[in-house]
């Protein structure tokens, strides 16, 4: 029988401790710093996750026998070198692979050196005077990345040079401190996006259930990039011919890249892909699972959570095999005013319960805290309403009429998420309300 600490507190990690919590090979689930919601299923214990030290000692203390990582901060700060040095059994990469996430010029770098196919690259500046000499010489769209983490936010796709100016303005100014020193300058492509996330023991590796996030803020694609606003997961978004040519031509050489350059790799590596006319492109990786990819993707899964993480960490995944309900499931992300930028916390969060009575529904809490007898918002990204469905559309119908009952002063979702129902002229009209 396993104990189990998951580090992080949002709704990734809510529904990491929910699909861990239902293993029979598990005993005992904490969850650091978790979150009120989280609360209900695990004990959670305080951490700040940018302290490295700090989190290996309560897995000592605790006695866990497994470290699970949900965020990027601590992969990219060193944690699982921590946990190795200290001979305690943690699930993720180690800083130097964590780079992969960690720098957007590190990965693109990585992936033209092992001919993964990606956008093409036009450069890397660091202040804005040098920008607009860049910025002559691109063809538009454009996109425009912060090099370091800005939690889903660092990235621009522009059609003109003075939206592409003033986002490195801002960048180069500060707005996301040292992560935004240096931008990478890339072709926008475009096609469908995809998100490919497999579970590694360095070697061998199991794919996730296949995702598609929504990025931007608002309906039909429209407003700032997020954390992610919605996502639904469904085998139709991934025929086998294309899930055989990303293995051959990402997931492999990317693995092969790893043990080549002497990067050993145990965990969760995202592939963000577009699928283009051309094929599959990486977009990005991530050193982890996605937010609010997991929810989606835990829904699905039919097979013993806890058992594969412990096998993955242990670097013996084996002939281990990943199974998956047919049902589609989609999450929608209720998001608190303001978000992504500075969102509104302390308001009450009401029909919570009435939601969760809806079949087919679980709502995983993302930043969210107690309040007296009821939840109030938290953070920036509060609740992701999650369901299953016999078909999309039941999975859509589930996850709407719960988000319906739920009232939160302020607070704004996707109408479209899964659904090409709403389109661009509701999405206007989104933000036209908001600003
Ligand atoms: P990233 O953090 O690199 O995934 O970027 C966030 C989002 O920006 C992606 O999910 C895409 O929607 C968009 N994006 C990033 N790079 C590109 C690109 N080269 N072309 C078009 N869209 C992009
Ligand atoms: N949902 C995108 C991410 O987790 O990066």
């Amino acid at each position: 029988m396993m104990k189990i600490l998951v580090i992080g507190g949002g709704g990734r990690e809510h529904a990491m401790v929910w699909k861990l919590a239902q293993s029979p090979s598990v005993e005992r689930v904490w969850c650091a710093p978790g979150n009120d919601g989280i609360a209900e299923k695990a004990e959670c214990v305080a951490l700040d996750v940018k302290n490295v030290e700090q989190a290996a000692q309560l897995a000592a203390r605790l006695g866990a026998d497994l470290t699970v990582v949900g965020p990027e901060v601590p992969l990219v700060a060193g944690v699982a070198d921590e946990f190795l040095a200290r001979g305690l059994e943690l699930l993720g990469p180690g800083k130097k692979a964590a780079q992969l996430e960690g720098s957007k010029i590190f990965a693109k770098e990585f992936l033209r050196r092992h001919e993964i196919p990606t956008a093409r690259v036009y450069g890397v500046v660091e202040d804005p005077a040098q920008a607009r000499r860049a910025l002559t010489g691109v063809k538009w769209p454009l996109a425009l990345k912060a090099d370091g983490l800005c939690a889903g936010k660092g990235v621009l796709v522009a059609s003109r040079a003075e939206e592409a100016a003033e986002f490195i303005a801002r960048v180069t100014e500060g707005e996301f401190g040292e992560a935004g020193k240096r931008l990478l300058l890339e072709e926008a492509l475009s096609g469908d996006e995809l998100s490919y996330i497999i579970l590694t023991d360095g070697d061998r590796f199991i794919p996730m259930a296949p995702a598609r996030d929504h990025k931007r803020a608002f309906d039909g694609d429209r407003g700032p990039n997020t954390g992610g606003m919605g996502v639904f997961s469904t085998g139709q978004i991934l025929p086998d011919a294309l899930e055989l040519e990303i293995i051959e031509r990402v997931v492999r050489p990317t693995l092969e890249g790893l043990q080549a350059e002497g990067l050993p790799y145990r965990g969760f590596l995202y592939f963000g892909l577009m699928v283009t006319a051309d094929g599959p492109k990486v977009l990005e990786f991530n050193c982890r699972l996605g937010d609010p990819e997991t929810e989606a993707i835990l829904l699905r899964a039919d097979f013993d959570f806890a058992e594969a993480c412990a096998r993955a960490a242990a670097g013996a995944l084996g002939d281990f095999e990943a199974r998956w309900l047919a049902d589609p499931s989609l999450c929608v992300v209720i998001a608190s005013e303001g978000y992504p930028g500075a969102p509104r916390t302390g308001v009450p969060i009401y029909g919570l319960e009435e939601a969760a009575k809806v079949p087919g529904v679980v709502i995983f809490h993302a930043g969210t805290r107690r309040s007296g007898p009821r939840f109030e918002t938290s953070g920036g990204r509060v609740l992701v309403v999650s369901a299953t469905g016999r078909d999309m559309a039941g999975a859509r119908r589930a996850a709407y009429e719960a988000v319906g009952r739920i009232r939160i002063a302020g607070s704004h979702y996707r109408k479209d998420i899964g659904g090409a129902g709403a389109g661009a002229a509701q999405g206007h009209a989104a933000e036209m309300r908001r600003g």
